[in-house]
């Protein structure tokens, strides 16, 4: 079923699936969603991305009450075997009669998933040049708004000098990727940025501590200073659909050789080895 796509309880093809244009998603940007990896046909992390889709629903004050199982039942249909692919879910306010900030009285929400295949991205083995930008994003980028204007800018500005990814920057800290999470290894040890209103909490940030944890790796989540970064011997941005992907050049500045390092290898063949283990 893949030309397919699931809208507000129907599976129908990709075409013919359609929202007003009085949806809240469109007019406003007022919604939320999730990515969901799956491998062979099973979703990854589901439980998850579930927990932290109930927490962006509850940071717009659209609570929703489908379980996991509920939710699981939505995307079968959608989902293959033999390959790699992704799930987007989008949750918008619905539909309102009138465009008006406030909330609607009637709120039925537009519920939206599709499903993609995950194409390898060459960046993963070879390494991606990125570029340091301000964050002039906003300040609930815990929520998987789908407002995006803010990272989509920024991505593109990265895109435009060449580079595959921005590390956003505020009061002189890195953050996280336009659409990653960013780790660093200094002094052999790992660093990622704690979980706050500042950064998405990915799902592949916490499998990589996870996976740290296990096997002895150092780690340790803490704030990141921008010359912290400029020295570092890894640089990696990481997500579901990309995976963990090293950044051999920051700002022009080569990080470490200039090649992916041994902290990446260990933890990426930690990462493959465990998919293999669930799919
Ligand atoms: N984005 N930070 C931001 C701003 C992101 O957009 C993403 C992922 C992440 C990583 O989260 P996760 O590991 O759960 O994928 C961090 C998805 C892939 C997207 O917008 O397409």
């Amino acid at each position: 079923m893949t030309d397919q796509v699931y809208l507000n309880g129907d599976y129908l093809p990709l075409a013919d699936a359609k929202v007003s244009v009085l949806d809240r998603g469109f007019l406003f940007g007022d919604g939320v969603y999730e990515v969901i990896p799956a491998y062979n046909g099973r979703l990854f992390r589901l439980e998850d991305h579930i927990v932290r889709l109930n927490n962006s629903l509850a940071g717009i004050r659209l609570p929703m009450s489908q379980s996991v199982a509920d939710w699981e039942a939505i995307f079968r249909p959608l989902l293959e075997n033999d390959k790699d692919q992704y799930i987007y879910l989008q949750i918008t306010r619905g539909y309102a009669p009138k465009r008006d900030h406030g909330f609607p009285e009637q709120i039925v929400p537009t519920v939206f998933a599709m499903c993609s295949e995950i194409k390898p991205f060459a960046g993963r083995i070879n390494g991606i040049k990125a570029v340091t930008l301000d964050d002039t994003r906003w300040q609930l980028c815990n929520i998987k708004a789908i407002t995006l204007l803010g990272n989509i800018l920024l991505r593109q500005q990265a895109l435009d000098q060449d580079c595959a990814e921005a590390i956003l920057v505020r009061n002189g800290y890195v953050l996280e990727g336009a659409a990653s999470n960013i780790f660093v290894v200094i002094d052999d040890e790992l660093i990622t940025p704690p979980k706050s209103n500042e950064i998405l909490p990915g799902i592949t940030r916490d499998v990589i501590l996870e996976l740290a944890a296990a096997h002895n790796i150092p780690y340790r989540e803490d704030i990141i200073a921008l010359e912290a970064l400029h020295n570092a011997s890894e640089v990696w941005v990481t997500s579901s659909t990309r995976e963990i992907v090293p950044v051999v050049e920051v700002d022009g500045e080569q990080v470490g050789t200039g090649k992916p390092g041994p902290v990446w290898q260990r933890i990426d063949d930690l990462l493959q080895a465990y998919k293999k283990s669930l799919s």
